[in-house]
């Protein structure tokens, strides 16, 4: 293992009658309320009317900032700073998915910081101090809800971006799977495809001597191949909705990356896409991540054969061990175009057209990836292959 710190702050309240907690957690921190959500599913669903009225509870004052995109914008998040700093809030409620949250978390640091906020989230600019925040999660996917990252898109460069701080880890968050109820399939779907991909990200690794690690990642991906075909039976399944957004926390809070150093390299090429083509960020991932296994196979055999015997419970008897780790890749592929993942660009009308440009972005902070390392040759070997 490589030597870690691990750290997390955020109070995570999780099943159902836990909304209880927002009038308990809030009051003591702020007044000046900033609720943030999304393109109106919460209002659509109930959960807007339900923390409407758990915050007239005690004398909170609130504002608004809705319309936050999928794939939230760097115009949205300096809406909401001027907002913030007009009405003097202070404390920030995202109430939806990653995107909310990752928005709030700009505004959320970009309020307090009196330079540009788009400078801090291209790293040439730290924080000193942000606005505390809370968030009630409408969609298991990105883990936002219990880590510091954050993901911004901005439209006019098109670029897209993570960053992290842990300024803006949640103070807390509330998960209820009853909330997730109303996630239409695709993104139901998507979300599973993102879940997994952190998992993936993770356990491709040469760090060794990581046995713990690698079962908690095997467990969580066995877990949601087993799940996901139910759920998508019947989105309205307790069990299945609390098992995916417990499956989707832990795949992204810190747990799995004690101790190792995930690769990385498939979200970044991925971010690329969604910053030139607005696609759902899941979408692309399972479009790119067989794509970069066969790619980089070569680096370690051994692990994809790990992966294609402990995940999908592929025989390796009579077979060499890189034919049972391309089994494995072949298994992951045809699993998520069985729940209905796109595993083309094509699919979302992306031709070769902009890959070049794309491959610029993706570069535009230097070689990435841990397992391999990527250069620009590299990734353009990916997207052909993803064409
Ligand atoms: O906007 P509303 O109306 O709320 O609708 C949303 C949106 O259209 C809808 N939705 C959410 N909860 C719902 C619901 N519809 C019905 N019922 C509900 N309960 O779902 C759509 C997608 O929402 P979004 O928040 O965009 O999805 P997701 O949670 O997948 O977030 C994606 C964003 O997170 C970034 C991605 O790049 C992308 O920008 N990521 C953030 C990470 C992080 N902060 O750690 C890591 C990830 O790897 C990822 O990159
Ligand atoms: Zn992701």
């Amino acid at each position: 293992m490589d030597t870690f710190m691990y750290y997390n702050p955020t109070r995570l309240y999780f099943g159902k009658d836990t909304m209880e907690h927002l009038g308990t957690q809030i009051p003591p921190i702020g007044r000046k309320i900033l609720l943030v959500y999304g393109g109106g599913s919460i209002k659509k669903n109930g959960v807007y009317d339900e923390v409407m009225r758990r915050l007239n509870g005690f004398d909170a004052h609130v504002h608004e900032l809705s319309g936050v995109e999928p794939n939230p914008r760097l115009t949205t998040v300096q809406r909401g700073i001027d907002l913030c700093r007009k009405e003097g809030i202070d404390f920030i409620l995202a109430v939806g998915g990653g995107s909310v949250i990752d928005c709030a978390k700009a505004i959320a640091i970009g309020a307090k910081f009196k330079g540009d906020v788009w400078d801090i989230i291209t790293r040439k600019a730290t924080a000193e101090e942000a606005l505390p925040l809370g968030t009630v999660l409408t969609l298991a996917a990105t883990g936002s809800e219990m880590n510091s990252g954050s993901v911004i898109t901005n439209w006019e460069t098109q670029e897209k971006y993570g960053w992290s701080s842990p300024l803006v880890f949640p103070k807390f968050s509330i998960l209820n799977p009853e909330f997730t109820y109303t996630v239409p399939k695709d993104q139901t779907v998507y979300g599973i495809v993102d879940i997994m991909s952190h998992v993936i990200e993770q356990y491709f690794n040469h760090t060794g001597n990581t046995p713990v690690q690698d079962g908690f990642c095997e467990t969580i991906l066995r877990t949601v191949i087993a799940t996901a075909p139910k759920l998508l039976e019947n989105l309205k399944q307790y069990e299945h909705r609390e098992t995916i957004l417990y499956c989707g926390t832990m795949a992204l809070n810190g747990t799995l990356a004690m101790g190792i150093r995930g690769d990385w390299a498939t979200h970044n090429i991925e971010h690329a896409v969604s910053a030139v083509y607005d696609i759902p960020h899941g979408g692309g991932l399972a479009i790119l991540f067989p794509n970069w296994m066969e790619h980089v196979l070569d680096e370690g055999v051994s692990r994809f054969k790990q992966f294609a015997v402990n995940v999908f419970g592929i025989d390796p008897q009579g077979k060499s061990d890189r034919e049972t780790a391309l089994e494995g890749i072949r298994a992951l592929r045809s699993f998520w175009s069985s729940i209905g993942a796109p595993s083309r660009l094509a699919d979302y009308g992306i031709n070769a057209e902009k890959l070049e440009l794309m491959a610029d972005k993706a570069m535009a902070r230097g070689v990435f990836g841990h397992f391999k390392s990527l250069d620009r040759e590299d990734v353009l070997a990916i997207y052909r292959k993803s064409l």
